[in-house]
C-alpha cells in the first residue's frame, strides 16, 4: 500500500512537473505568448513557385533563429567554425577556390551536396548539416541568456532541439534569393545586354552551346544529377552518386549547380579541376569523355564531336557567364551577419 502511494504521488508529481513544462513551453515564456509572425518570401516575377513544407512554415523569429545558427560557432561541438566559416556571403555563400557548394535558391532544390547524397528537402538537409557534419551539441543553447527564448519564439519550445535548428537553418536559407544579376534583369526586360553577352546568351540557351538543358532558365540549374563527361574512369570522388546509391548507372553524376556568381569562383566543378571559366567552356567544348552513363544530352545529334565554338563563340559564352554575378544578393544585409 505505502509503495502504492509512493507511485501515485510521484505520478502525480510527474503530472504536474510536466503540465507545467508544457505551459511554459506550449504557451507562453516568461509571461510572453507564442505567436510567431508570418514570414512572405518575396519570389521574383520571373521565378516559379516553390513548395514550401507545411510543416515548417517560414516565420519572422524562424527566420531570424536560423540566421543566428548560421553564423554562431555556437552551433559547433567545440565552438571552432560556423556555416559561415567557408560559405561567405561576399561569394555567394561559398569559398570561391575550393569545392564549397554556394548556397542559391535552394528554396527550389530537391537534391544537395555535389553527389546528390542527401534528396529530399532543405530540412532534410539541414538535419544532415547539423547532426551529421556538425554533430551539434545542443545543451550548449539550454544555457544560453538568449536561445531557449529564440527558440520558444520560433518553435513555441524553449529547449533548443536539433531538430528545431534544423528547421530554423532551413527557413532562412528559403530568404537566399538571388534574382538581381544582369542576367535576371535582362529576364525582366530591365536592362540590355551587350552584343557580345547577347551572343554568349543565345549560345547558351539554344543547341548551339546547349547549356540550358540543365542550367535552365531562370535558376540557371534543374537541380538534377547528371554525368556530363568529365571522367571515363571512375575513382574516388568522381564516381559521383554512384557512391550513394551503388548504381552503375549513377557513376559520374553530380547535382548541377546553380550559375548565380559563378564568376567570382577560381575552382570549378566538384573536384576543382578547372581554374577558369575558359577552361569550363573548353571542356563542354571539346572534352566530353564518353561512359555508359554519360548524359545522353552530351552527345546529342550534332555534339558528337564537340560543340564547334570558334574563339569568339567561347569569349562570348564567359561574358555571358559574367552576367551572372548579383552585387544586390552579394550585399544583401538581411543575409549578413547578425553578430
Ligand atoms: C569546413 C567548411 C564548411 C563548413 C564549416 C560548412 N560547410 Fe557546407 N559545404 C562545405 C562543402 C565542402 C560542401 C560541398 C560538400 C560535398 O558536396 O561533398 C558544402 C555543401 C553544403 C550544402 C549543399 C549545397 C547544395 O547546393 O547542395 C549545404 C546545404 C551546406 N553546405 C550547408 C551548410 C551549413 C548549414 C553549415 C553550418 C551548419 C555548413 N554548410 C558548414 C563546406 C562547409
Ligand atoms: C547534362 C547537363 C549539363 C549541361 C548540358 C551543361 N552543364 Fe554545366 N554543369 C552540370 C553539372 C552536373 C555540373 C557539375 C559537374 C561536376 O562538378 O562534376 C556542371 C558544372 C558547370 C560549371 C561549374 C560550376 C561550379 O560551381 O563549379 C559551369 C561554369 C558550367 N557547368 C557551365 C556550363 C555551360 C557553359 C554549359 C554549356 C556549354 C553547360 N554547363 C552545360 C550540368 C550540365
Amino acid at each position: 500500500m505505502v509503495k502504492k502511494i509512493i507511485f501515485l504521488t510521484a505520478a502525480v508529481s510527474l503530472l504536474i512537473v510536466t503540465s507545467c513544462k508544457k505551459e511554459k513551453d506550449d504557451t507562453n515564456f516568461n509571461g510572453a505568448p507564442y505567436n510567431p509572425t508570418p514570414y512572405s518570401i518575396t519570389i521574383p516575377a520571373h521565378f516559379p513557385q516553390p513548395i514550401i513544407p507545411a510543416s515548417n512554415a517560414t516565420t519572422v523569429e524562424g527566420v531570424k533563429l536560423g540566421r543566428m545558427l548560421y553564423y554562431d560557432p555556437l552551433l559547433h561541438p567545440t565552438n571552432s567554425m560556423s556555416c559561415s566559416s567557408c560559405h561567405f556571403q561576399e561569394f555567394g555563400f561559398c569559398t570561391p577556390t575550393n569545392e564549397v557548394m554556394p548556397h542559391v535558391n535552394l528554396i527550389y532544390s530537391n537534391n544537395f551536396l555535389w553527389n546528390g547524397m542527401i534528396s529530399g528537402t532543405l530540412e532534410d538537409a539541414m538535419r544532415f548539416e547539423v547532426n551529421d557534419f556538425f554533430q551539434a551539441d545542443m545543451s550548449k543553447f539550454q544555457n544560453h541568456p538568449d536561445y531557449p527564448r529564440l527558440f520558444f519564439e520560433a518553435f513555441g519550445s524553449s529547449t533548443p532541439t536539433a531538430e528545431n535548428a534544423a528547421k530554423a537553418l532551413a527557413q532562412f536559407f528559403r530568404t537566399m534569393i538571388s534574382s538581381d544579376s544582369k542576367f535576371d534583369k535582362f529576364l525582366r526586360h530591365q536592362t540590355v545586354l551587350t552584343m557580345e553577352e547577347a551572343i554568349g546568351f543565345n549560345m547558351f540557351f539554344t543547341e548551339k552551346a546547349d547549356c540550358f538543358h540543365c542550367h535552365s532558365i531562370p535558376l540557371t540549374s534543374d537541380y538534377q544529377l547528371h554525368n556530363i563527361g568529365l571522367d571515363s574512369v571512375f575513382n574516388g570522388v568522381n564516381v559521383g552518386h554512384y557512391a550513394n546509391s551503388g548504381n552503375p548507372a549513377d557513376l559520374g553524376k553530380f547535382r548541377t549547380p546553380s550559375l548565380k556568381n559563378v564568376a567570382l569562383q577560381s575552382a570549378f566543378m566538384h573536384d576543382n579541376r578547372f581554374s577558369t571559366l575558359e577552361e569550363v567552356v573548353e571542356f563542354y567544348n571539346s572534352g566530353v569523355k564518353h561512359s555508359p552513363s554519360l548524359d545522353p544530352i552530351m552527345t546529342k545529334p550534332g555534339k558528337e564531336n564537340g560543340l564547334g565554338l570558334t574563339a569568339y563563340d567561347k569569349y562570348c559564352l564567359v561574358q555571358f557567364l559574367n552576367t551572372m554575378t548579383d552585387t544586390v544578393f552579394l550585399n544583401n544585409p538581411a543575409l549578413s551577419s547578425p553578430f
